[in-house]
Order: C-alpha cells, then sequence, then structure tokens
C-alpha cells in the first residue's frame, strides 16, 4: 500500500462553528484551511486571526492554502502561527524559492501550487526546495467544482520529476477529489488529496474521509 494522505477541506464546512466541524473528521490527516482574499481568486474566507482560534481549537496539523496576492509578505504569519504546511501560489509569489526557504525556516513545511493552466516546467528545478507541490484540480475560489482531468498528465509529469531527482516532495490535488475522481489523480502520483464537498457533503465526514483515503492507496 502507497502511503496517502487526506486532508479535508472546512470550506464546505459550517463556518459558524468550526471547532465543532473539525471535531467531526477526527481520522482526517491534517485540516486543509482555504485563505482567500477577494483579488487572487473572486471570493472571500479567512484570514490569519482565525487560523490562529483554529490552531487552539484542535490538535490536528493544520494544511494552510494561500489563494491571495502579495504571497512574499503574508505567507511568514501563518508559519507563525503554527501551521504543519503554507502553500502559496506559484503566480501570487515573486520570489518563490526565498519564500520557501523562509517558511521552513519558520517552522513550517513550504508547499507551492500551480493553477490548472500554469505550466509546472519552469519550477522543476526548485522542487528540493517544497516539501509539498499542490496541483489546483480546479480554478481555485470555490468549493463544490468538477474535477479538471486535462491536470491529470501534469501530476504524472511531477511525480516523474520528483522521483527521478530523489526528491521526497509530496504530490497534493485540490479540488474535485470524490470517490469519482481520486483513484485516477492516485494513479497519476499523488499523494496528498484534499477534499470538501466530499468529505463534508456526507452524513459521516469521518467515514467519508477513511473510504477515500482508502480508495486512494488502493
Ligand atoms: C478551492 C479550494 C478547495 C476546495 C475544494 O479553491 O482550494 O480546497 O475546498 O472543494 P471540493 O473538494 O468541493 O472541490
Ligand atoms: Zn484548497
Amino acid at each position: 500500500q502507497r502511503s496517502v494522505h487526506l486532508h479535508p477541506s472546512i470550506l464546505s464546512a459550517d463556518f459558524s462553528r468550526l471547532g465543532e466541524e473539525i471535531a467531526r473528521i477526527p481520522s482526517a490527516d491534517a485540516v486543509h484551511v482555504d485563505v482567500m482574499d477577494n483579488h487572487f481568486v473572486p471570493n472571500l474566507t479567512l484570514g490569519l486571526p482565525v487560523v490562529e482560534a483554529i490552531r487552539r481549537a484542535t490538535s490536528l496539523p493544520l494544511d494552510i492554502h494561500l489563494m491571495i496576492s502579495d504571497a512574499d509578505r503574508w505567507a511568514p504569519g501563518y508559519a507563525e502561527a503554527g501551521a504543519e504546511s503554507v502553500t502559496f501560489h506559484a503566480e501570487a509569489s515573486g520570489a518563490p524559492i526565498r519564500l520557501a526557504r523562509e517558511l521552513r525556516a519558520r517552522g513550517a513545511q513550504a508547499g507551492m501550487a500551480l493553477k490548472p493552466a500554469t505550466a509546472l516546467e519552469p519550477y522543476l528545478d526548485m522542487l528540493t526546495e517544497l516539501d509539498m507541490l499542490l496541483l489546483m484540480t480546479v480554478e481555485p475560489g470555490f468549493g463544490g467544482q468538477a474535477f479538471l482531468e486535462v491536470v491529470l498528465p501534469k501530476i504524472r509529469r511531477a511525480r516523474q520529476a520528483a522521483d527521478d531527482a530523489g526528491v521526497p516532495v509530496a504530490v497534493q490535488v485540490d479540488g474535485g477529489i470524490s470517490a469519482q475522481t481520486i483513484t485516477a489523480a492516485a494513479e497519476a502520483g499523488a499523494d496528498v488529496f484534499v477534499a470538501g464537498s466530499a468529505v463534508y457533503g456526507a452524513d459521516d465526514p469521518d467515514a467519508a474521509l477513511i473510504a477515500l483515503r482508502d480508495q486512494a492507496a488502493a
């Protein structure tokens, strides 16, 4: 069995009772927190004060996905807040290598995300600077969108490049992950899976995430 991780996205949870919603997913490998600024993406969610409150409300690791402009300025604060990983978008950083190093220096794993149409190849040389590469499988901004199969070859190329170079970088997929799509993403080489609506849309979110993880590992 491959080692796979399932990170439920609380974007699909009830924001008025986040602590209780996170308590419904005790088997999660981490809690995926989507930070949006109404500028990098056309949606607005939450920021550092809420992340700090979530940090106090759960002992699960926090996987912070920053969909915000000017990531170089804002991302380090999320590492300071005690996130296990902080993922910024390559499209929103002027100095991604420097930022990844700064995140690691502040004790977080460094993640970098690419939108579906952003090419992988310009970033292959910096995989050693990253703990996680997030390949978006929807346009970032909203939960509940359909998985973009067009990204599957990019997942394959990322996994191949990391394996060829012997770089232990995780390949995360986010967007449209469900029982219908997770096997294709896993077969392409993803090993960290974000799921929002497929977890929180279920009657039993913990059972749903366990079933998805088992399916990805099969
Ligand atoms: C979208 C977010 C995702 C979102 C995924 O921009 O980055 O994390 O919550 O939601 P689903 O799993 O419903 O596609
Ligand atoms: Zn996300």
